[in-house]
């Protein structure tokens, strides 16, 4: 028996053609890897230490290229990966650079020392890069817009920061009705944007080496001027750390580990 609607339908209506099948989304599907090895992992993070003196021990390349590659795997902020790392092994470079570290121990013993760099001007183009390459030729509209359109709106700050102070007001008032996504409204948001993303990746590079059986020291004790006029960097570029790798001397910790109590700073809501 025919449905009311097809019997209703005029005998001599134009057969409309048919519209093309939209192609099946097909879903990107990652199930979580099974748990490794928590006591491995805990035995990595307690075992770090910042080094001040490193033995004359060098790394191997395999090895800094592995916790390099650890490093970039970091999470950072919209995958826009703001970072550079340039790696000195030079003794004459370094030697210089150590001076730019304030003749730190670490800095003048390390053999490599690592410069991490974040910029804040290449989310543009890593925006675009990221839709260049793609891992798939149709790239979801979600993405399409939101490296096109949305990142370029939450980074332009416009000339003399005119859009940034607009869109700081803007965000003012529309924030009193509905919550609003952080955006950046001068270069130093801009910078302390790169600069989350950045430490994560010194964090992975740090745990790495200690995976390798290495050792590191951040150190933020530079001038940064001087570091300037030894590594070539972009205008944009700044130095987040000076990261010294290399092995531990017996001598290397300068103190055991001091921790505030978690009561002091752990809050559950
Ligand atoms: C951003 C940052 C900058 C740091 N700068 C220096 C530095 O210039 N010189 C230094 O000897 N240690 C530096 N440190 C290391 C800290 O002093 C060290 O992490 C802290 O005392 C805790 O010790 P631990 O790393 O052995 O757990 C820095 C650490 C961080 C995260």
């Amino acid at each position: 028996m025919p449905s009311t609607v097809e019997a209703s339908a005029p005998e001599t209506a134009i057969a409309q053609p048919a519209k093309p099948a939209r192609p099946k989304k097909v879903r990107h599907v990652e199930p979580a890897p099974p748990a490794t090895d928590p006591a491995a992992f805990r035995a990595i993070v307690e075992g770090r230490r910042s080094v001040r003196k490193f033995t004359k021990d060098p790394v191997p390349d395999e090895v800094l290229n592995d916790c390099i590659d650890l490093a970039i795997l970091a999470p950072n902020s919209s995958n826009l990966q703001p970072w550079e790392f340039v790696v000195v092994k030079s003794p004459e470079l370094r030697a210089k650079l150590a001076v730019a570290c304030m003749d730190q121990n670490a800095a003048k013993t390390a053999p490599i020392l690592l410069v991490q760099i974040g910029r804040t001007k290449t989310w543009g183009e890593n925006a675009q890069r990221i839709l260049d390459e793609w891992h798939e030729p149709e790239i979801p509209s979600q993405v399409q817009t939101y490296y096109s359109k949305l990142v370029q709106f939450h980074f332009m700050t416009g000339p003399l920061n005119a859009l940034g102070i607009a869109k700081r007001i803007m965000q003012k008032v529309v924030t009193r009705l509905r919550p609003l996504p952080h955006s950046h409204y001068n270069h130093a948001d801009i910078k302390t944007w790169a600069a989350k993303s950045c430490a994560l990746a010194c964090e992975n590079f740090m745990l790495a080496a200690r995976a390798h059986g290495y050792d590191t020291c951040p150190m933020e004790g530079f001038d940064e001027n001087h570091v300037r006029q030894l590594i070539p960097m972009a205008d944009d570029a700044f130095v987040v750390m000076i990261i010294a790798m290399g092995k531990r001397a017996d001598n290397g910790v300068y103190y055991p580990r001091q921790r505030f109590s978690r009561e002091r700073m752990v809050r559950e809501l």
